[in-house]
């Protein structure tokens, strides 16, 4: 079991999808509190939905960004929060953050890392042509979509595809890794070393994937 804060700016399809493993029994995680930068986003309207305690921090109320995230630190210590779970959170963290929650604060991007940090990456991704793409749960450090990799998802790049059909593919697995990589975490199953995060008695995953598909080595050709 691990306490849980969450904190989102947009629509919360992550936070749902939390949510959701927490009440079906699959995520062994509490959610003491979400925070929004947002007054108006709709994942609040999703936490208070799920009975969830919402905080909202405005950077009109904190203009200084240490000060910011200082009182966002004061409400996760206040909650009783483990570990931070940043779900489509538009803010970058400084010191104060990062100090108060060392190698305990996640995030997902919706990339291959270290390909495509930042922003827009969808787009990037199809207007470099890559043949796959995906997502990636990371632990957050003093840099952009640097930190250590927990768990990555691919899926294939397809020749019709425009940003938004590539985003919802990438964000179907995206609802699947992060409560993983939670539970893996609540499980303490997580071992950091330097960059590398090793998963303590994972399963050995098999076989290899390409796109467009190899035909020329299959069964009877
Ligand atoms: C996701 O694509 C996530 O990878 C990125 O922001 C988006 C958030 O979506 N960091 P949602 O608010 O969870 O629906």
């Amino acid at each position: 079991m691990v306490d849980i804060g969450v904190l989102v700016s947009g629509g919360g399809t992550n936070l749902q999808s939390i949510i959701d493993a927490i009440e079906s029994g699959r995520l062994d995680a509490r959610i003491k509190v979400v925070i929004s930068n947002r007054p108006g986003a709709y994942a609040i309207e999703r936490a208070r939905k799920a009975g969830l305690r919402v905080e909202v921090v405005t950077k009109e109320a904190h203009p200084v960004r240490e000060d910011f995230d200082g009182k966002v630190v004061e409400v996760l210590k206040a909650n009783g929060v483990e570990l931070v779970v940043l779900a489509g959170f538009m803010r970058i963290l400084t010191p104060v953050m990062l100090r108060a929650f060392p190698m305990r604060i996640m995030n997902i991007h919706p990339a291959l890392l270290p390909s495509f940090p930042g922003l827009d990456v969808q787009k990037a991704a199809l207007e470099y042509g890559v043949k796959f793409s995906g997502c990636t749960v990371h632990f957050v450090d003093e840099g952009v979509d640097t930190g250590p990799i927990i768990i990555q998802a691919v899926v294939p790049v397809l020749d019709d595809d425009t940003p938004d059909t590539l985003a919802k593919r990438i964000l179907t697995e995206e609802h699947r890794i992060y409560p993983q990589a939670i539970q893996l975490f609540s499980e303490g199953r997580l071992e950091v070393r330097g960059r590398r995060v090793l998963v303590k008695e994972g399963t050995r995953p098999e076989g290899s994937l390409e796109n467009p598909p190899v035909t020329l080595f299959d069964e009877g050709a």
